[in-house]
């Protein structure tokens, strides 16, 4: 049997277990996929048993993403550019492979929940700066997007970013999205704030075009402050559930051999536990 895991610290509340085991039982693979809780000074033996032969990989979460990427023995271009590895794939004489399937899954949803969205893609707003929006400026660069707006509390830590990702990434603070925020198609929240209802004060949704897009990578709550003013707007929206769901797939396609698909039934499982 093809053993997978999701390690993290603490794990308990990861979603993962439940995404994969409905794609184990769905595809009748004879595999597993367990939730193991591993503190940061245990990662090294970890990997010494994934090296072992006892899994053929896994996930890894929070506080993980970034101490791994200096434990592969191989690292995918893309999760070197985004400086963190969220899937390992154990591949026999070359070891262990990382990955970072975050921006597939921010594409992922996007592709499937607003089609046609990165056609003609001119300008985009990214509001954060921090490790997921790494993720996805890299996502939305590999979409030839003319120009990408970062807003973000620190501007500082906006435009260290912007510097070494490197492309058209235009840097300011959150108090410059109304005189940003006119030519946008796309609207991508990758803060934190939209967490327990959060809002972002004073963030004048009125000069978005009406047929933008607006998504949140924060699914909990599923509809935050920023999308249900966008909904409010009549402006289309694309809640980050879909984000978590498609950056599963590559994971699972590469230790089981089957490419998963995203479903309602999957979605709905994983919404009911919200
Ligand atoms: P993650 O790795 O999940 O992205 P992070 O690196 O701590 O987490 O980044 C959190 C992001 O949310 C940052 O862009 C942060 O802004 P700062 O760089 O100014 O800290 C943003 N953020 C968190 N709380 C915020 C708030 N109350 N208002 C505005 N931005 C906030």
């Amino acid at each position: 049997m093809k053993r997978a895991f999701v390690i993290g610290h603490p794990i308990a509340h990861s979603r993962s277990p439940l995404i994969h085991g409905h794609w184990i039982d769905t595809y009748r693979v004879d595999g597993s996929y367990e939730a193991i809780d591993v503190a940061p000074a245990a990662l090294p033996d970890f990997f010494e048993r994934l090296k072992g032969g006892e899994f053929v990989g896994g996930n890894v979460t929070i506080p993980h993403k970034e101490q791994v990427v200096a434990l592969v023995d191989e690292l995918d271009p893309l999760a070197e550019e985004i400086g963190a590895v969220n899937t390992l794939v154990l591949r026999d004489a070359a070891g262990v492979r990382g990955f970072n399937t975050d921006y597939m899954g921010f594409l992922g949803n996007l592709d499937q929940n607003a089609p046609g969205w990165d056609q003609g893609l001119d300008e985009v707003v990214v509001l954060g700066a921090g490790g997921a929006s790494r993720a996805i400026l890299v996502a939305l660069k590999s979409r030839a997007v003319g120009k990408i707006h970062l807003l973000n509390r620190t501007v500082g830590k906006a435009e260290d970013l912007a510097i070494e990702l490197g492309g058209p990434i235009a840097c300011g603070g959150l108090d410059e999205f109304a005189a940003r925020a006119g030519g946008a198609r796309l609207i991508v929240n990758t803060s934190s704030v939209g967490m327990k209802h959060t809002r972002f004060e004073g963030l004048d949704l009125s000069v978005v075009p009406a047929d933008a897009v607006v998504t949140d990578i924060v699914y909990v709550p599923l509809v935050t402050p920023l999308l249900a003013d966008a909904r409010q707007r009549g402006l289309r929206t694309v809640d980050g559930l879909g984000m978590l769901l498609h950056q599963a797939v590559p994971g699972f396609e590469a230790w089981f051999g089957v490419k998963p698909e995203v479903t309602p039934e999957l979605r709905a499982l994983v919404e009911a536990t919200l």
